[in-house]
C-alpha cells in the first residue's frame, strides 16, 4: 500500500479517514491494524478489496504483486476478489445469507472462481472445506441455514468460505470482537494454523491489542488514519515509543503492559509527535516531533 489516502465528501465538508497510509506484507507474514474506533482500520480493508463506498475519494496505489488494484477496471476485481484477497468480516450473522443453507453459499463461492468444476466436486470441495474450520459432521450440517450453528460455528464457516479458493491475502476485520473470550482463542488458533498451512498473508484488523499479540508478527498502529508506529509485535509490546501506542497499551490487562506511563487518550491531541516516521530499531517505525 503506497500512499494510500481516502476522504468522504458531505454537505458537512471533506474527513479524511485514511491519510498517506503505506505499508507492507509479505507473503506468509501476518500484520495486524490497531488503533480506536474511527482510525481508517474497515476502510483501509475495505480499499484492497475495492468495496469502499463509491463516493469515497481513494488515491494512491494498493500494488498486489505486480498490479496497482486501484488501477483496475471494477469488472477486473470480480475475479480478483476471494481468489487473490477475501475478507472475513466481523458480523457473521450479517454477512452469512440467513436465508440461504451454508453448504449452497460455500458452493457459490467456490464457482464464481472454478465455473467448470461439476456439482458434485463442488460439494466435496465445500464439505472439505467446513471438515478444514472443525465443523462437526460437516455432510450432516451441509444444508443447515446460519441460525441453526453457534456464533463461533459461523465464525468458522465464514473463515472456510473466506479461504475456500485458497486467497494469497485473507483480511480479517475484527473476526472474533463477537464472540466470548474462549471461542475467540480458538478462532485465533484456527487463522494461525490456516495461516501456516496456506502461506497466505494475513492483514488481522482489531481494536484490541491483547488479541493482537495472540496472531501477529507485526503490528501497526493507526490513529486519525495514520500510522503512528509500526513494530515487530514483541518490540512493539517490549519498547512501545509513541504515546499513543502506550496509552492502548496501558489499557489492556496482560503482563506485558507498561503501567507506569499511562496516557488518557483525550489528553493526546495535543502532546503526541505528528511529524515522519522515523526508525528506531530495525523495522521499527514511530512518528517523531516535526
Ligand atoms: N461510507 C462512509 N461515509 C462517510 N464516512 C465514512 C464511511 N465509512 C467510514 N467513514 C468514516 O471513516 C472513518 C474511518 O472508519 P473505519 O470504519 O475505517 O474505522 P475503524 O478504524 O474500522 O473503526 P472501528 O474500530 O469502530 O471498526 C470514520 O471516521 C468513519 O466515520
Ligand atoms: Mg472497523
Amino acid at each position: 500500500m503506497d500512499h494510500l489516502s481516502i476522504t468522504f465528501s458531505s454537505d458537512a465538508g471533506r474527513h479524511i479517514a485514511v491519510d498517506d497510509l503505506s505499508f507492507s506484507i509479505d507473503p506468509g507474514e501476518s500484520l495486524a491494524l490497531v488503533g480506536e474506533s474511527g482510525s481508517g482500520k474497515s476502510v483501509t480493508a475495505l480499499a484492497i478489496l475495492r468495496l469502499l463506498d463509491p463516493r469515497a475519494q481513494v488515491s494512491g496505489s494498493i500494488w498486489f504483486r505486480e498490479e496497482d488494484w486501484l488501477l483496475l477496471p471494477a469488472r477486473d476485481m470480480v475475479a480478483r476478489r476471494g481468489r487473490d484477497a477475501a475478507m472475513v468480516f466481523q458480523e457473521p450473522m450479517t454477512a452469512l445469507n440467513p436465508v440461504m443453507p451454508i453448504g449452497k453459499q460455500i458452493a457459490e463461492a467456490i464457482r464464481v472462481h472454478q465455473r467448470d468444476l461439476s456439482r458434485s466436486a463442488v460439494r466435496r470441495r465445500a464439505i472439505e472445506a467446513l471438515e478444514s474450520v472443525s465443523i462437526p459432521e460437516p455432510h450432516l450440517r451441509f444444508d443447515d441455514y446460519p441460525h441453526q450453528f453457534s456464533g463461533g460455528q459461523r465464525q468458522r464457516i465464514l473463515i472456510a468460505m473466506a479461504l475456500v479458493n485458497r486467497p494469497r491475502l485473507v483480511i480479517a476485520d475484527e473476526p472474533t470482537t463477537a464472540l466470548d473470550v474462549t471461542v475467540q482463542a480458538q478462532i485465533l488458533d484456527l487463522l494461525h494454523e490456516l495461516k501456516e498451512r496456506s502461506n497466505a498473508a494475513l492483514l488481522f484488523i482489531s481494536h484490541d491489542l491483547s488479541v493482537v499479540a495472540q496472531i501477529a508478527q507485526r503490528v501497526a498502529v493507526m490513529r486519525k488514519g495514520k500510522i503512528v508506529e509500526i513494530a515487530p509485535c514483541a518490540q512493539l509490546f517490549s519498547n512501545p515509543q509513541h504515546p499513543y501506542t502506550r496509552s492502548l497499551l496501558a489499557a489492556v490487562p496482560t503482563m506485558h503492559s507498561n503501567r507506569n506511563a499511562p496516557l488518557a487518550t483525550t489528553e493526546l491531541s495535543t502532546t503526541v509527535p505528528e511529524g515522519p516516521l522515523a526508525e528506531v530499531a530495525p523495522g521499527h517505525w514511530t512518528r517523531v516531533a516535526e
